[in-house]
């Protein structure tokens, strides 16, 4: 059984995958922090041919409630969260015929086990088979102001109106790019989180799976 969940930065699919993940008991595999961990291995050992990076000793490890990145026996997390590497991940996520090689390691590293998935295009490009596709919404306003006060929690200085400004570019850049414009699959359910607490989606969530479950009984 797969899950994936999508949806634009500040939709909740982070807090959202790690609680299914945890109450089901099964792993969460956070693509967004594999592309960062293979973006950050290019840059640190400047590879030229970015492609190189599947040669790479670099593990992604996904556990209930976490995905854990081991590169050269290296716990590397706490690295891959920076402004450069977000950016050098966006950017490689673009080349030609990287979205296909990444996906492949994701069905691979998968295979047919139960896991929680979460990224751009789960539903669509990399598990379009899954049993359950939830794909998150949250009005740009709402997801301008959980960014702000996430930023505000880490002690970071933060205009709301320049949070709101970059939220609704990277919503206009991703609907928008040539390759692989980011659209919830035909078969997903989308669930607007505006008014809606982490606690709710996650019920919600469960209740669609007990759904599916109960259907697949009864054939
Ligand atoms: O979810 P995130 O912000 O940590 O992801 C970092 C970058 O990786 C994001 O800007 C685009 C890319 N990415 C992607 O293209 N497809 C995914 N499934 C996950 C991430």
């Amino acid at each position: 059984m797969k899950i994936t969940i999508d949806g634009p930065a500040g939709s909740g699919k982070s807090s959202v995958a790690k609680e299914v993940s945890k109450r089901l008991g099964i792993p969460y595999l956070n693509t967004g922090l594999a592309y960062r961990a293979f973006a950050y291995v290019s840059m640190k050992d400047g590879l030229q041919d970015v492609f190189e990076v599947f040669e790479r000793p670099i593990q992604i490890v996904p556990q209930v409630a976490q995905t854990q990145v081991v590169y050269e026996g290296e716990d590397i997390q706490d690295r891959l969260h920076s402004e450069e590497v977000g950016r050098r991940a966006s950017q490689i996520a673009t080349l030609p015929g990287f979205r296909e090689r990444i996906n492949r390691f994701f069905r691979e590293l998968l295979g047919e086990g139960e896991a929680v998935v979460e990224g751009r295009d789960a539903g669509t490009h990399i598990f379009p088979r899954a049993e359950l596709k939830i794909f998150l919404t949250a009005s740009a306003e709402e997801r301008a102001k959980r960014r702000w006060q996430q930023l505000k929690r880490e002690g970071l200085q933060a205009d709301y109106e320049e949070v709101l400004k970059a939220i609704l570019e990277r919503d206009h850049r991703d609907a928008n790019r040539p390759l692989y414009p980011f659209r919830p699959a035909e078969d997903a359910v989308l669930i607007d989180t505006t008014h809606m607490s982490i606690e709710q989606v996650v019920h919600k969530v469960l209740t669609l799976l007990e759904e599916i479950k109960g259907k697949s009984l009864k054939g």
